[in-house]
């Protein structure tokens, strides 16, 4: 195969025939790992992984090399030493995605190299980018009057999202307004905020119920105190799905105190909002639709490869107005056509949409529909199933598609004896190579979870997981009656 060498330096063009056998090459290599994801262990071989990064570091080549010879090390030593996060046992933190469609479009997108900044420069493009906005905002149940933004992920839209009410509710008078979260709120928002010019001690953290829903009483009483303070309360987010338990809060009461008290509502979709698409699974989502804006991240819920983000903002020229600016070197800005830089911070940027459009136009919604409602019932058939594991106990129940616990036995006895058996469990599971678990310390408690998001995550991924839970805890618990 052809090196990066050349005998004219300065000409970096290859040919077509090059070109193809170079796309051959990736796409065989690329399509090899994806066939093979089971052969290894989820969860990739971390040893002396320190020693082998300090050992990549390398100062820029002088000469090209052969694309094999680049391949080699990525796909057999670097992607393996990693977490699986595309495996069908994933089911740590929030699982990605990474559909196959959304590599060809990123590859057609980054191949053609189109301008999508401005609509002028790629108008048929970016209309492909704004009719997936419109898919979303449909999906959602939002107004024809809502505007959008594809980002790169949730805290970028979080980020956008905060300015975007700032600007409108507090205008320069920043200082004074107080913003509202919980303390299971993506730590996220609170970075976002700080970016947005709203500082740390502007953030009220709201407590939460014993199902991990925001009380709103509190919410109203926070609200109260700091307008009795002289402050502005502006905006609350309420989360649709929390990271940790996979909660929702209760998003029509948050929106009837938003409207109240005047408060910009943002709902945090990152990770619940997609099931939204599924009419049946709507009810648990209830409000989402009333929402101001929602962060959507469809390198969740639509199962796309990281790096795509999204937020939805119903009065959508509060978003242009926040981002509108124009260049005396630079086309008119659009006023009928989707005008990406008119409404986000970015001006030169990739071709995100391109990802969504080309993924839902092959797969249809209905797939994606059933795809969710799978997802949902995975976990809710393993939540009844794990339920019923001696020593475990449940602390959330799915509302979307993630379930929370712990192991407790009489051996298990105290706080710290229970949080390391948990934690000991979600580590054995995933030593075990199919299934990746993760927790997450909520309070004083670390719970085991298991969320069910992955594309690949079927019925026998979860039957895995149900047995090996069962077989792990029991080891676990017979070692803490031993050291009794
Ligand atoms: C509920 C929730 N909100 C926000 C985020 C942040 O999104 P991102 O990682 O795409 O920036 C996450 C990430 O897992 C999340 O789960």
């Amino acid at each position: 195969m052809k090196d990066g060498t050349s005998n004219d330096p300065a000409n970096l063009d290859l040919s077509p025939a090059d070109m193809q056998a170079m796309g051959n090459l990736v796409v065989a290599r690329s399509v090899a790992h994806l066939a093979a994801l089971d052969v290894h262990p989820i969860l990739g071989d971390y040893t002396d992984i320190e020693a082998l990064c300090r050992a990549m570091r390398e100062a820029a080549p002088e000469q090209g090399s052969t694309l094999d010879a680049l391949l080699d090390p990525l796909f057999d030593e670097w992607i393996p030493r990693s977490f699986g996060t595309s495996y069908p046992g994933y089911m740590a933190y929030i699982p990605g995605g990474g559909v196959y469609p959304a590599a060809l479009a990123d590859f057609i997108a980054d191949a053609t190299n189109r301008y999508t900044g401005v609509w002028q420069a790629a108008p048929a493009l970016v209309q492909l980018e704004a009719n997936a906005l419109d898919w979303l905002r449909d999906w959602m149940q939002f107004p024809a009057t809502t505007c959008g933004l594809f980002t790169t992920g949730g805290s970028m839209a979080m980020f956008n999202a905060i300015a975007c009410a700032r600007e409108k509710l507090l205008g320069h008078d920043i200082r004074s307004g107080t913003l509202y979260v919980t303390s299971q709120t993506h730590h996220c928002i609170a970075k976002a905020a700080k970016l947005a010019g709203i500082a740390h001690d502007r953030v009220r953290v709201i407590n939460v119920d014993a199902d991990f829903r925001m009380r709103v009483d509190e919410l109203e009483r926070a609200i109260a105190a700091d307008r009795a303070a002289g402050l502005k309360p502006f905006m609350v987010f309420s989360t649709a799905g929390t990271t940790n338990t996979g909660a929702v809060d209760p998003i029509e009461a948050v929106a009837d105190i938003a409207a109240r008290e005047q408060l910009w509502h943002h709902v945090d979709g990152a990770y619940g909002g997609f099931f939204h698409m599924v009419p049946e699974l709507r009810p648990l989502l209830s409000g989402l639709s009333r929402a101001d804006s929602l962060t959507l991240d469809p390198h969740k819920g639509m199962f796309m490869p990281y790096g795509t983000g999204a937020l939805l903002v119903r009065d959508g020229e509060a978003l242009r107005a926040l981002h509108a600016s124009s260049a005396g070197y630079l086309p008119d800005n659009q006023n009928e056509f989707y005008d990406p830089a008119q409404y986000g911070p970015e001006l030169s940027r990739g071709f995100p949409g391109l990802r969504i459009w080309l993924t839902v136009k092959f797969f249809g919604a209905a797939r994606y529909r059933a795809a969710l409602a799978e997802k949902r019932a995975l976990a809710v058939w393993a939540a009844d199933e794990v339920a019923k594991i001696p020593g475990i106990v449940m602390d959330a129940l799915p509302q979307l598609s993630l379930f929370a616990f712990h192991l407790e036995s009489p051996a298990l006895d105290t706080l710290a004896a229970q949080n390391a058996a948990t934690r000991a469990l979600m580590d054995r599971i995933t030593a075990r190579g199919q299934v990746m678990l993760t927790g997450a310390m909520v309070g004083e408690r670390f719970l085991g979870r298991v969320c069910v998001l992955s594309f690949r995550t079927r019925r026998e991924q979860m039957e895995t997981c149900v047995r090996q839970l069962a077989e792990e805890s029991a080891v676990l618990l017979v070692e803490a009656a031993g050291r009794k």
